[in-house]
């Protein structure tokens, strides 16, 4: 009644922001991301104690987490009581979507210590109840979600790319994903105009990841993601995720782009910036971030694989 899984944080290129259904987490459009190697998560799950236990990172989790955590084993048919213990290689909740490897490696640990067959296409509809984003981090590499499960496009090794994460803060944001995203739906006047791009914006990230236009796909992933915060900041009251640290990267890397050094960014709800860019270009990248003021670390990632068993 034991067992552990591992999954791999994802960065959206095309972002969602923006659910459909609150209760059952379905987004207003579909996101396109790529899960990343060294944002990894282990999560073990032992079934059969007299109460839910969850410990992230070696501290016992809210009660909130506790109750999200259940909400996903219950979705799943387990009715025992749980020991989780899941831990982390990058810092939890500052909007490094550990969430989304958190709920993908649980949603794979607990179907396997219930001796659980369930596909990955379950899996990844199973993580999502968690949070939307870990729909994506269970087929890992380039992965799509639109509706109930997120599906891989191309595989890992389709494109030998680097995300440079700049960590631009430490500890928890201050608003989650969860109601970040609802209150800019209910506020943002520029919200309806963010999903018409985020419709338009997909179908050409595929095109440019099909055919490995860097220049294309980072522009594209940049522009996404600072529109993404366009319509967070006309949110009300606003949401401003970034740190002085954030808008320094940003403009590193166009002073980069300008010496031609091809590398764009993309920021997910938090102030940390990934940085894309070609692995010949990946040492100048991350040295160049690593100068900004305010960045604590930069951590080269290449893609990953998806969430699985490892005992
Ligand atoms: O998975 P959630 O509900 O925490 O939302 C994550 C949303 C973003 O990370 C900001 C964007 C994305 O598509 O991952």
């Amino acid at each position: 009644m034991k067992a552990t899984a591992v999954a791999h944080a994802n960065i959206a290129l095309v972002k969602y922001w923006g659910k459909r259904d609150d209760a059952l987490h379905l987004p207003q459009a579909a996101s396109l991301a790529v899960a990343l190697d060294r944002l990894r998560t282990e999560t073990s799950v032992d079934l059969g104690g007299a109460e839910d236990i969850l410990e992230l990172d070696g501290k016992p989790a809210s009660p909130e987490q506790v109750q999200r955590a259940r909400a996903l084993l219950d979705a799943a048919g387990i009715r025992e009581k749980a020991r989780i213990v899941s831990r982390n290689d990058f810092p939890t909740a500052a909007g490094l979507a550990s969430s989304a490897s958190g709920f993908a490696a649980l949603a794979v640990a607990a179907c396997a210590a219930a001796g659980k067959k369930r596909s990955l296409e379950e899996l990844s509809a199973l993580a999502r109840l968690g949070s939307g984003s870990a729909a994506r981090s269970v087929p890992g590499g380039w992965a799509v979600w639109e509706n109930e499960s997120a599906r891989q496009v191309f595989s890992p090794s389709h494109w030998d790319l680097r995300f440079c994460v700049a960590i631009c803060a430490l500890g928890p944001k201050a608003t989650g994903s969860r109601d970040g995203m609802r209150a800019t739906r209910e506020s943002s006047p520029y919200h309806a105009a963010w999903i018409e791009q985020c419709r338009r914006d997909l179908p050409r990230a595929l095109h440019l990841l099909a055919g490995k236009n860097l220049d294309g796909l980072g522009a594209l992933a940049e522009s996404n993601a600072l529109r993404m915060h366009a319509d967070a900041l006309a949110a009300e009251p606003p949401l401003l995720y970034w740190e002085p640290a954030t808008v320094g990267c940003l403009q590193a890397l166009r002073s980069l782009r300008e010496e031609r050094v091809q590398a764009w960014a993309t920021i997910d709800a938090g102030p940390h910036v990934v940085a894309i860019c070609a692995p010949e270009t990946a040492k100048q990248v991350e040295t160049r971030l690593r100068a900004v003021s305010g960045v604590l670390d930069v951590l080269v990632c290449s893609p990953a694989e998806g969430a699985r068993v490892v005992s």
